[in-house]
């Protein structure tokens, strides 16, 4: 099933947040296309969407650990937390689409 996020107007480089009730998504942009991760940080809690993109990593604002925006690893501080989901995405005719699998 498939949810639409909204208009697929974001620049490079930038992070928007979606709250959904009971998930939130973190989408970026990056070199033209969209990646998404869950948004509330498997460290604290922080929501990604405030932090930075950072080659395809997108750093978490309040402990910096940058998770990769493709596989959700986190990249930079083994050990401190672990990899941060990832959620999939397309633009369907300018709109932000977001795949969500039945009962989540
Ligand atoms: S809450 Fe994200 S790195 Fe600590």
């Amino acid at each position: 099933m498939r949810i639409e996020l909204g208009a697929a107007d974001l620049e490079d480089g930038e992070l928007r947040g979606y709250d959904l009730g009971k998930r939130a998504v973190c989408v970026a942009r990056v070199k033209g296309r969209y990646k998404a991760l869950d948004d509330w940080c498997n460290h604290a809690g922080c929501l990604l969407s405030g932090g930075r993109v950072e080659g395809n990593l997108v750093v978490c604002p309040c402990h910096e650990v940058g998770f990769d925006l493709d596989t959700g690893a986190n990249a930079t501080s083994p050990g401190v937390c672990d990899d941060q989901p990832t959620a999939q995405v397309s633009v369907e005719a300018g709109r932000l689409m977001l795949e969500v699998k039945e009962g989540s």
